[in-house]
Order: C-alpha cells, then structure tokens, then sequence
C-alpha cells in the first residue's frame, strides 16, 4: 500500500485505506453501511465460507487462512458499530481484516466480488428473516384453531357486501382464516427454498479463473444448492420479488382479519384486551382497536416494499447495476412489517372476548335465514328460482316480524302470490320454523367447508394435522441451518 492509498484513523490509530473513487460529496449517497447492518453477521459467515474453501483449494496457505479467521471473529465480536468507513460492509469488514492482518489479509477477496458476496449475504440474512416469519405464522395457525375449536357452535353473522348474509359460527369465521394462512405458509416455504441457494463463487458476474468450488461453500453456508449461471447468480433479485411477494400476501390476510376485527369492535361483538387497544388523549370513555388500524396499514406498507422493489429491478440490464443496493432495503421493511402484521394479530384474537349474546342476537338479523328457507322449499319440490322469490317476497315484512310464527304465515302469503300455493302446503312447519332459527340453520350446513358443528370439527381437525406437516417441514430447515452454521464454526476452529 503506497502512503496515497491509505491514511491513519486518528481515533483508533488504524490504517484505512482510501478508496479510488466515491471519498467525495457522494461518499454518503454511494454507501449503503448503516443499513448494511442486517447483513452483518450474514457477511461474516461467507467470509469464513470463502476462506475455507479457498484454503482447501490450496488458494490460500492454510497460515493466512487462520489469521483472516482469527480477525474475523475479532471483528464479529467487535460488532457492526465498531467497522471502519468503507462504501459498504464487504468493504469495511475486509479494512478491519487488513488492519489486523496486514496486506495478506487483502487475499480474503481472491476470486469473489461484492457482487456475488452480497447476493449470499442477502440470501443468508433472508433465510433467517422468513423461518423466523414462518414460526409466527405457525403459532397464529394454532391459536386460530384452538380459539375455533373453542366456538364452533357460537352463532354469529355472517356478511356479503357488509350486509347481514347468513348466520356462520365463530369458529368457522376464525378457520377459514386459517386456511388462508396455511396458503401463506405454502408460498413462503416455497420462497425459501429458491432463497436457499447459492450464488457466491459467481464472482463480479462472470467466472473466475480460480479453481474454487462453489459446492463446497454452499455446504458450509447451509445452502441447498448452487445458483449454476455465474451472470444470473450475482445479479438476479428475483429471490426478493417472490419473497416480498409471499409476505405481502401474508400481509393481506392479516389486514382482513383486522378489519373485521374493527368491524366486529364496532358492533360490539367482540372486545379487544386492553394490551392490544388505546384510548384517546381526550375523550377518557374511548378504547380504539389501534393495533388492528396498524396491522390495516402495514399491509399497505408491505404492498408498498412491493411495488418499490419490482419499480427498481424493472428493466435492470444484465449484469449488476448499484440500482440492486437500494432493493435489499424493501425487503428488510416487508418482511419486518409483515411478521409484526402476524405477531400482533394472533394476540388480538387469542386475548379478545367475544360477546356471544350479541352474536346470537345478530345472527338473525335483516332475515339472515333466508337462503336456508329457500333451500328448504326447493327441497320440498318447489323450484330453486321460485322459491327465491318466494322468500325475497316475504323478506321485508319478516325482516319486521317478531315472531318466527307471524314470519310462517308471511312465507305462506307470499307462497300464495308467487306460486299460487301456501309454503306450509309443502312443508311442515316445524321444519319451515327451524329453517328460521339461526342456530339450526347453520346446523342444516353440512356440506364439506360448511359451517355445521360437526363439519366444523372434522374441518379443523384436518386443518391440526396440515399445520404438524408444516410443523415439520419448518423445523427441516431449521435443522438444516443450524448444523451448517455449527459445521462452520468447527471448521473455523481447525484453523486458529
Ligand atoms: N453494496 C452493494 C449492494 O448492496 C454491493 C457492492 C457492489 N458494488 C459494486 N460497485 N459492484 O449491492
């Protein structure tokens, strides 16, 4: 190093080395070192990787190996805070590795670039971020169906176009969230599989005349494989489309169950614990469903990392551009935002009471048992369509009707006007007045995915079992990481 390259840090008295370009105005704009932070750790594991590899390869003398080991774990233990200036952390980690080691330590970035380091640590970090995601969304999986098992049979509203529809159960509105989380689980899984690749060894895009092996250091990092085309490897951000992608998905799910969470607030069919509310800085009788509002809205921030992402790599040429630095920063903010989504929602149900009295009560409301009369006239011979008019005759005046006995005589007119015939004709009334009655008109709901109790049941035991499945393939992959990285460690151990 010539005295032109480097100056001394007069605070910590080191060599830092003076980059070529990017020490002038634009030093801060280039960098990406505060936020490089998430992939620290990342970082130094592929170091290590690389290290090991190219000292089995015969790259590098197995000395230097064990000195640029020795100062990385001195770096690690130093921390992110503690790195010297440099245009991001590849940079920075490789100054203190030079500092420490002097100019042999500059043999770490032998046949690699930043560009496929990155990528890996990117890759590394996100595999971390969607197992820890993955656990939320399993833990919320299982208190949505305890909570359902709990209330198959509370009777409760169900809506179309936010408008009474037919009575369902608690329980069947809390699975059928469930299995959309389940569908959540599936796409993320599915994404960590292709993020569990490795691109490292792709060098700046285009090979390298070094006789590395890439499998190896996709086996020291934990990956499941290698990315093959050098050029596609170091370049492609696919992995945090697909990524973002599965998480906004989550991200939606999460904020329909909050905005009926709201909803059912408002009504007063449900009261949120106080942990998960807030009340207003003026009005003291106030408690706001305020987490739910946020999970509402990080959904939109996730959708936003989203479009931001995809708005960043469109048209990107072949191979790297710096454009690829600022897309990380979207995926990072989704996958943050959208496992406090999930976290925040499982305990706003899992600690809310329902109000069982005013479920029931509502159930029946603006003649929410209509469909199930229909279905019981056509079911005793009178055609579908006539039936539906039939009842749509009777419901405004039984929408009024007190009683469900002043509604039988009200079905009966109508039978008469559309069909020339009273209902009770065709059916007994002790069948037309349980038709009439939600809880018996959910029963009457047996059909596979309804709501009946006894489907319910079968539903969610079924639901219990998916979940131990995806139990299992959770802990895989995190069994699988875990041993890579204490495999790493025993093999940094050989060499210092
Ligand atoms: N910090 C960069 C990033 O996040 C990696 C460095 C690659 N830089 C370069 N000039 N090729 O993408």
């Amino acid at each position: 190093m010539t005295e032109e390259d480097s100056f001394t840090n007069d605070e910590t008295g080191d060599v830092v080395r003076r980059e070529r370009f990017s020490s002038g105005p634009a030093r801060e704009f280039l960098s990406s070192l505060d936020a490089d932070e998430r992939i620290f750790t990342a970082d130094i594991a592929v170091d290590r990787a690389h290290v090991i590899m190219l000292a089995e390869q015969e790259i590098l003398e197995v000395d230097t190996a064990g000195e640029i080991l020795s100062a990385l774990t001195d770096i690690e233990t130093a921390g992110h805070q503690n790195l010297p200036a440099g245009e991001d952390v590849h940079a920075a980690i490789e100054t203190a590795v030079i500092n420490r080691v002097g100019d042999e330590g500059g043999r770490m970035h032998t046949a690699r670039s930043r560009n496929d380091e990155v990528a890996t640590c990117i890759r590394y970090r996100l595999r971390e971020d969607l197992l820890a995601v993955l656990q939320s969304l399993l833990d919320a999986r299982e208190v949505l169906l305890s909570e359902a098992a709990e209330h198959v049979e509370t009777i409760m509203p169900g809506y179309t176009h936010l408008q009474p529809a037919q009575p369902v159960t608690v329980g069947f509105w809390l699975a059928s969230y469930e299995n959309a989380l389940a569908r959540d689980t599936e796409r993320i899984l599915d994404a960590y599989d292709r993020v569990n690749q490795s691109p490292l060894g792709a060098a700046a895009f285009a090979g390298t005349t070094f006789d590395i092996d890439r499998g190896r250091t996709a086996e020291l990092l934990g990956f499941e494989g290698v990315i093959e085309n050098a050029m596609d490897a170091s370049t492609t951000r696919d992995m945090l489309v697909e990524s973002v992608n599965s998480v906004a998905t989550l991200g939606l799910t999460c904020s329909s169950v909050a905005e009926d969470g709201i909803i059912f607030s408002n009504r007063g069919f449900i009261e949120l614990n106080d942990d998960y509310a807030s009340t207003s800085s003026i009005m003291p009788q106030k408690k706001n469903p305020d987490t739910l509002e946020l999970v509402r809205a990080a959904a939109g921030e996730v959708i936003g990392c989203y479009t931001g992402l995809a708005t960043t790599l469109k048209g990107l040429p072949r191979a790297y551009n710096r454009d690829l630095q600022r897309a990380t920063t979207y995926m990072w903010d989704a996958v943050d935002a959208a496992q406090d989504a999930v976290d925040v929602t499982a305990g706003a149900i899992s600690t809310a009471t329902w109000n069982t009295s005013k479920l029931q009560s509502a159930a029946g409301e603006g003649f929410s048992t209509a469909t199930g009369v229909a279905d019981l006239l056509a079911q005793n011979g009178i055609p579908f369509r006539i039936a539906h008019e039939i009842v749509a005759t009777a419901a405004e005046p039984v929408e009024e009707a007190d009683e469900t006995e002043t509604a039988v005589e009200l079905l009966d007119e109508a039978g008469e006007e559309v069909f020339g015939e009273a209902v009770t004709n065709r059916v007994e009334i002790q069948q037309l007045l349980k038709a009439l009655d939600p809880t018996a008109n959910v029963a009457a709901r047996d059909s596979r995915g309804g709501p009946a109790p006894e489907e319910l049941t079968r539903a969610i035991a079924d639901a219990k079992n998916r979940l131990d499945e995806d139990r299992n393939a959770l802990d895989n992959r995190k069994t699988a990481v875990k041993k890579a990285s204490k495999q790493l460690t025993a093999e940094v151990d050989n060499y210092v």
